[in-house]
């Protein structure tokens, strides 16, 4: 693992801030493998050194995977100067690792939403390449049509990109709803695919990523933090 600032490591974990770190720090309540530091820049390996904080042992996980029950009314984005994104919901302690949205969610979709500050995993969920599975929850403002299975499998054409979608699942509910199942995400995609069919997303909400139900315990606007392999368990990948 990369060295990090042991004000860095601590600020991180909710120990206070870089400044009050390095103050508390001139007093000694820092070891790195049994040796007083008192200067908050000093770099370490977090995986190798053992850091101790006033007698506690510190374990640092460099990454964090949240996943979250997005609600309606903000977006995905790390900042806005006029909207509030999903990481200005999130708790300082967790906001201090600067984790960033998985892919996108509109202003008004809810649900599945990752957060994490692992580029490689994010990459690995959202890339076109990697073609996971996303699943929503669509109402609509029309009937659903039963051609529309068709339709959709076949793949529909997006003027604006020059390209046809993959082949979509369809399952309909109901007469105004339905589960779709993409296996990209072009902007605004499920609301356009439904749009070219003359109908009308009135609410959406994404259910699920390849395997992984959004987890029935998190009401909109509440998140909780997993660990990769359990959560790569759950996706399939
Ligand atoms: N498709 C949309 O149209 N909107 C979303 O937020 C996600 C998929």
């Amino acid at each position: 693992m990369k060295k990090i600032r042991i004000d860095k490591i601590l600020a991180n974990l909710g120990y206070g801030t870089r400044s009050s770190i390095k103050k508390e720090m001139k007093k000694g309540v820092v070891t790195v493998n049994d040796e007083v530091i008192k200067d908050s820049a000093t770099l370490i390996d977090p995986e190798k050194d053992e850091l101790y904080y006033k007698d506690l042992l510190i374990e640092y996980q460099e990454y964090i995977y949240l996943v979250m029950n997005k609600p309606a009314g903000i977006i995905s984005a790390t900042e806005d100067y006029n909207q509030e994104t999903v990481v200005d919901i999130l708790i300082p302690e967790d906001q201090a690792r600067d984790p960033f949205p998985v892919g996108r969610l509109d202003i008004d979709t809810e649900g599945l939403l990752l957060l994490t500050n692992d580029g490689k995993f994010a990459h690995k969920i959202s890339s076109p390449k990697s073609e996971i599975p996303k699943t929503y929850f669509v109402k609509t403002k029309e009937k659903i049509e039963e051609k529309l299975i068709k339709k959709f499998k076949k793949g529909i054409y997006l003027i604006n990109e020059d390209i046809t979608t993959k082949p979509a699942e369809l399952e309909i509910l109901s007469d105004h709803t339905a589960h779709l199942t993409i296996y990209e995400g072009k902007f605004h995609q499920v609301k356009r695919m439904f749009e070219y069919t003359g109908n009308e997303v009135l609410f959406l909400k994404r259910i699920k990523i390849g395997a992984f139900s959004l987890p029935e315990d998190l009401e909109p606007g509440e998140y909780k933090e997993m660990d990769l392999e359990d959560l790569e368990k759950e996706i399939g990948i």
